[in-house]
């Protein structure tokens, strides 16, 4: 029996992830989308992946600069999630409105406030149904430890809280 589509997203729904916002930047234009599809490849050489639907706007310039930052979302800041969602109506290098960032390496947009900023040089891209595997070396990493991590489950943004040992 071939699973529904319903039935996958249900199952998917119950996965809870970190909030990312996937940014990078084409011939001067910043361009980023929100993702929870961010994964660990290999620690040598140092590879991560995100799945980037081929809809989504940042999908394009991502592969034609061959450069792009992961930003691991803190806990305050959902509205980021949410404006790079496309769900505050905001487009293209307007979603960068109002907010600071920097370059590390490879001058994709490292969003200040992060708990973590990956920032990566593309070496594949595969396409896998609706979306595009994006491989990414990663050249240079930001960390915040002290702060704590968005996450997504069931729809809704959520907070980590430590089991009791
Ligand atoms: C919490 C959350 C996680 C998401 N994760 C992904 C993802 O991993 N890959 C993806 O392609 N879209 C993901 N999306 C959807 C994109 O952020 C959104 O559809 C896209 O930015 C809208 O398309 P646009 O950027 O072309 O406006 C996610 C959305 C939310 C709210």
């Amino acid at each position: 029996m071939p699973v529904s589509p319903e039935l996958f997203v249900a199952g998917m729904r119950l996965h809870a992830a970190g909030v990312t916002v996937v940014t990078t930047l084409h011939e001067g234009r910043p361009a980023g989308l929100t993702a929870t599809s961010v994964c660990s490849v290999s620690a040598e050489p140092p590879q991560l992946l995100v799945c980037v639907n081929r809809a989504a706007e940042a999908n394009a310039p991502i592969r034609a600069s061959g450069r792009f930052c992961v930003n691991v979302l803190a806990a305050d800041q959902r509205a980021l999630a949410d404006r790079f969602a496309g769900r505050s109506g905001q487009f293209g290098a307007e979603r960068f409105s109002g907010c600071s960032w920097t370059r590390l390496v490879t001058g994709a947009p490292v969003l200040e406030g992060c708990r973590a900023a990956f920032d990566c040089r593309l070496v594949n891209a595969v396409e896998a149904g609706t979306h595009t595997i994006f491989v990414g070396l990663v050249e240079a990493v930001a960390i915040r430890p002290d702060l704590a991590p968005l996450v997504y489950h069931e729809g809704e943004y959520g907070l980590v809280a430590q089991l009791p040992v």
